[in-house]
């Protein structure tokens, strides 16, 4: 091993290429440093400077995503100075905004003052809805820390609930820039961006207009990568939770890329979906229909049987009955005008094989070319 192409890490010799952070280094061997901000696949902000690290020589600590790993480099992840550092990150954010959860800590009276005040600004009785899921808690409880060690700050801006289907709580946003970077960097839709300065500082859509009225195009990538309460899905806000829901792994059926999805079920509904991010083609990215668009599944509005148009009116019928008919008709078509008088448009929501079969029967049953399909547009 040459010492050209060597970081020590915690005491391990580690090897790493040109270009790669101390982060990459160390996750790459297993050595876990802490990250609110960063996000892969994307250029590093440094922004929440949570996953600062101690480089021998130098003089202040280093943000490990945004350092690069180079020759001869001591470094330790945990020493006391990097917990002091970030404990006191997570104290200032924690005492920012409305984190009501289990580690706002503070004296009796304070507390439910505090937690009337954040009852009030959600409209819920309930502590906050990630509550169990989030970043910013999850380092509360590893480092020991409560948001009691310095004055709460006011909120500055209401929550935004008009959006279809985001609400957006500026409360508990810890500024860490993750959903600018996944909407310009992985989605490149340049929806979202840091707006205003210093403590009036906010996530603004151009023209700080809602969501809705902006170039957003509610892909939801956003919501998926925001550590803490911030971004949350407006039809299940304060109806799910994470320990009362189950994952089940899928390939979306709306269009021929075949996303891999994340189910979350809660009593056999689906609740809520989020791309698997360690899978491709997606990488954890989706389009608003797989996302957003899975209420259909559980919908008492879905056709339960074939239905056939008897006068005007339409009247459930077996399969049997309802593919007799439609095979009478076809055949009376071709019999009568020819294959080509018949056409078969098919569809990117089935399988290839399913289109295989489609193609197969058009050309040796229909006896006609006449086939096409939505994906060719
Ligand atoms: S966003 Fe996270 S840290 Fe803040 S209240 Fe909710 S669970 Fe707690
Ligand atoms: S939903 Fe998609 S387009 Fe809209 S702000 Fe979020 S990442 Fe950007
Ligand atoms: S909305 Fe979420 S992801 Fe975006 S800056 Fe705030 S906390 Fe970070
Ligand atoms: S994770 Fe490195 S600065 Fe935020």
């Amino acid at each position: 091993m040459s010492d050209a192409q060597t970081i020590t890490i915690n005491g391990y010799h580690l090897e790493f290429e040109a270009g790669e952070t101390i982060l990459e280094v160390a996750r790459r061997n297993s050595i876990d440093i802490p990250t609110l901000c960063h996000l892969k696949g994307t250029t590093p902000t440094g922004a929440c400077r949570i996953c600062v690290v101690e480089v021998e020589g130098a003089r202040s600590l280093l943000t490990a995503c945004a350092t690069p790993a180079s020759a001869g480099m001591v470094v330790q992840t945990e020493s006391p100075k990097v917990v002091e550092a970030r404990k006191l990150i997570l104290q200032l954010m924690l005492s920012s905004g409305n984190h009501n959860c289990a580690v706002r800590g503070s004296d009796d009276s304070d507390w439910t003052r505090f937690q009337l005040q954040v009852h009030g600004d959600d409209g819920s009785d309930e502590l906050c809805p990630v509550w169990g899921d989030c970043r910013l808690q999850d380092l509360a409880y590893r480092y020991q820390v409560s948001g009691e060690s310095f004055a709460g700050t006011e909120t500055r801006y209401p929550m935004e609930t008009v959006n279809p289907f985001i609400v957006r709580d500026f409360s508990r946003c810890i500024q860490c820039g993750r959903c600018v970077q996944a909407c310009n960097e992985v989605q490149v839709n340049n929806a979202i961006n840091f707006g205003y300065r210093g403590p009036d500082s906010k996530i603004i859509a151009a023209g700080d207009r809602p969501l809705k009225d902006s170039d957003c195009v509610f892909c939801g990538e956003c919501v998926q990568v925001c550590p803490v309460g911030a971004l949350v899905e407006k039809d299940v806000r304060y109806d799910i939770r994470q320990w009362n829901t189950e994952k089940v792994r899928t390939t979306c059926s709306y269009c021929g890329v075949g996303c891999q999805l994340n189910l979350h079920v809660q009593d056999n509904k689906i609740v809520k979906v989020t791309g698997v991010e360690e899978a491709e083609p997606n990488h954890g990215s989706l389009c608003v229909k797989g996302r957003f668009g899975f209420n259909f599944v559980g919908s008492d509005e879905r056709l339960q049987a074939p239905l056939i148009k008897e006068n005007g009116k339409f009247r459930a019928a077996s399969w049997d009955e309802a593919l007799d008919l439609v095979a009478d008709k076809l055949k009376g078509i071709r019999d009568t005008h020819g294959g080509d008088a018949l056409g078969v448009l098919t569809s990117a929501r089935v399988s290839n094989e399913e289109n295989y079969i489609a193609n197969k029967f058009t050309r040796a049953v229909l006896k006609t070319n006449n086939i096409d399909h939505c994906a060719r547009l």
